[in-house]
């Protein structure tokens, strides 16, 4: 098992103060910021763009830009996240683009490339491009907003995609999104995720630290 990683998502910090809630990240342990991006199509909501990226490496933030595109046009914008400092660049299997061009876009950018798939969609989707993303991003909310509770339907995809990982020597981390916790964690954990999304439970924690550690230790 890959050891875990915690993810914790700007998107349920305080907005007035987006450079301060990076850095309190760094400061509580993570490696890695969630930075989900909605385009109020491909989700019905708003969010942040690539200048909030480019703001919060100028305030000096040096974290794992883990970049989540809740967007139905992703490929109009690889290279305005690239440059902003994205490390990672996730884009979902729903919209009807060319997601292998696009994985191929974000890699000549030096990005890594992650896929995602909805709570409605089946884990067949993913299955084709499991070579070309060295991420899978189980959706365990229907996404848009934070704060929304975790599905528990979602776990058998979580599980499928870490079959097929052993089965065919990936290299894949899986990455689980949306109302997760230590107690949904731990769920997502013994189904094989690795890589865990925290907004509302991170950000709500008291001592930030302390929960960082114990999901290091799931
Ligand atoms: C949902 C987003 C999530 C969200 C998670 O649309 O993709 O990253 O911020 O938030 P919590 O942890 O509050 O469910
Ligand atoms: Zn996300």
């Amino acid at each position: 098992m890959k050891e875990p990683i915690l993810a914790p998502s700007l998107l349920a910090s305080d907005h007035a103060e987006l450079g301060q809630a990076a850095a309190a990240v760094a400061a509580a342990g993570p490696s890695w910021l969630h930075l989900d991006i909605m385009d109020g199509h491909f989700v019905p909501n708003l969010s942040f763009g690539p200048e909030t990226l480019a703001a919060l490496r100028r305030h000096g933030s040096k974290l794992f830009f883990d970049t989540h595109l809740m967007i139905s046009e992703p490929h109009r914008y690889i290279g305005a996240f690239a440059k902003a400092g994205a490390d990672r660049i996730t884009i979902h299997v729903e919209p009807p683009v060319n997601h292998l061009a696009i994985f191929g876009a974000i890699r000549s950018h030096g990005c890594r490339a992650g896929l995602a798939l909805n709570p409605g969609t089946p884990v067949e989707a993913v299955e084709p491009f499991l070579g070309e993303v060295d991420l899978v991003l189980v959706m365990t909310v229907q996404p848009g907003f934070g704060g929304q509770a975790f599905r528990e339907d979602t776990l058998p995809k979580i599980a499928q995609v870490d079959r097929w990982r052993s089965e065919r020597g990936l290299e894949l981390r899986i990455e689980v999104d949306g109302g997760i916790d230590l107690a949904t964690g731990a769920l997502c954990r013994a189904r094989g995720a690795d890589t865990f999304v925290a907004g509302t439970s991170f950000f709500k924690a008291a001592d930030k630290s302390a929960f960082a550690a114990a999901f290091a230790a799931l």
